[in-house]
């Protein structure tokens, strides 16, 4: 029987979220992989134990995230029914809709069609009467931005989403979905953008947008999928995303030109007393209008090592312009 740490909240900063009356931990735990199918389930137990442990809060999800799709969601449910479940009220989940989830044309995308049944589907996979933040996961081209705003407002309406959130909108069309949720009653909590050293267009206007318009932002992928850490520089470990078989992580993406820069940026990192990956954690943290940064675990030792780069000491503007220097904005 699970018993969270006592002293859970005593070492993790709470930032506001936006404009919102919510406050989420600066490091969310997103079980995008590592919670699948195959994923044995006392080790996914033991990440997820780990995080709440130490104060994260906010958990992650999609209604395709897995392999298979869906899948996370069932684990998740599992680890709430069999665990977590008494501590509900201490958690914020969030789930979206948007990628290629059934068959048909009901099953992808943004109509309100989809993003309604899909959401009924996800509490069911996790056993919940409701999820915290409710996303439109991309942006649908041939669907009016109206339809599937009012999607997420009719979800929260109902109660079976506490806020709105969008994914992978660009500035532009973010914006507008702003103003829509703001004029239905139920304001834009957040976005969900990459953002990492190597993945920097959140700093072409979307971060200036967000600060205006009080959005919070939850930013996923800040190692690159562990790109930005250590382990592909001597070859690439079985034990690894890549060497797991990922289907969104290949070895053609370890280039020459990556590893030139990630042992660069390591050279930073040591002069610095920090592992690569938690230089990389605290890079992405600096930014004001990042309210919590996402990231994927596959150990419960990887969350303490990520924590921890939550109240290091800033980086320099020497080592910002180092960084710069090896990784500018594209
Ligand atoms: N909205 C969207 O479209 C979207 C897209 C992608 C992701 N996301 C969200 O963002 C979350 C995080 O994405 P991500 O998994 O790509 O994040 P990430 O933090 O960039 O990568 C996580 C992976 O890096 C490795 N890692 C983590 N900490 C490490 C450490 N200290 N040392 C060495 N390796 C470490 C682990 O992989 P190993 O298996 O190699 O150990 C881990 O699974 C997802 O779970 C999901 O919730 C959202």
């Amino acid at each position: 029987m699970y018993n969270p740490a006592e002293n859970r909240y005593s070492s993790i900063a709470y930032k506001r979220c936006g404009a919102s009356g919510l406050k989420l931990p600066s490091i969310s735990l997103g079980l995008w992989q590592n919670f699948g199918e195959k994923d044995a389930l006392e080790k996914s137990k033991k990440v997820i134990f780990k995080a709440f442990d130490c104060g994260i809060t906010h958990f992650d999800l999609a209604n395709n995230y897995g392999p298979p799709p869906g899948s996370a969601e069932e684990t998740f449910g599992k680890i709430l029914k069999s665990d977590l479940m008494p501590w509900r009220d201490e958690m914020i989940v969030s789930t979206k809709a948007g990628y290629t989830m059934w068959l048909g044309p009901y099953g992808d995308f943004g109509s309100r069609k989809y993003l309604l049944a899909s959401l009924d589907q996800s509490l069911k996979r996790m056993g919940l009467e409701y999820v915290d933040i409710f996303y439109s996961h991309r942006v649908d081209p041939e669907t009016p931005l109206e339809e599937t705003m009012g999607a997420l407002t009719h979800a929260v309406r109902q109660g079976k989403a506490l806020y709105a959130g969008i994914s992978n909108y660009p500035p532009e069309i973010a914006a507008r979905a702003f103003d829509i949720l703001r004029d239905n009653g139920t304001p834009c909590l957040i976005h969900q953008p990459r953002y990492s050293i190597l993945a920097r267009e959140p700093e072409k206007g979307l971060f200036e947008l967000l600060l205006k318009s009080g959005v919070g932002s939850i930013v996923f992928s800040p190692l690159a999928q562990g790109m930005l850490t250590d382990k592909y520089l001597g070859g690439i470990p079985d034990d690894s995303r890549i060497g797991k078989g990922s289907q969104f992580l290949r070895k053609e993406s370890i280039t020459p030109e990556l590893l030139a820069k990630v042992q660069a940026l390591n050279e930073i990192a040591k002069k610095r007393g920090q592992t690569l990956a938690q230089m990389a954690l605290t890079w992405v943290a600096r930014q004001r209008a990042v309210t919590t940064v996402l990231i994927g675990a596959s150990t419960p030792q990887q969350i303490e090592e990520n924590l921890a780069a939550m109240t290091a000491s800033p980086l320099s503007d020497v080592e910002l312009a180092e960084i710069d220097k090896i990784a500018p904005v594209a």
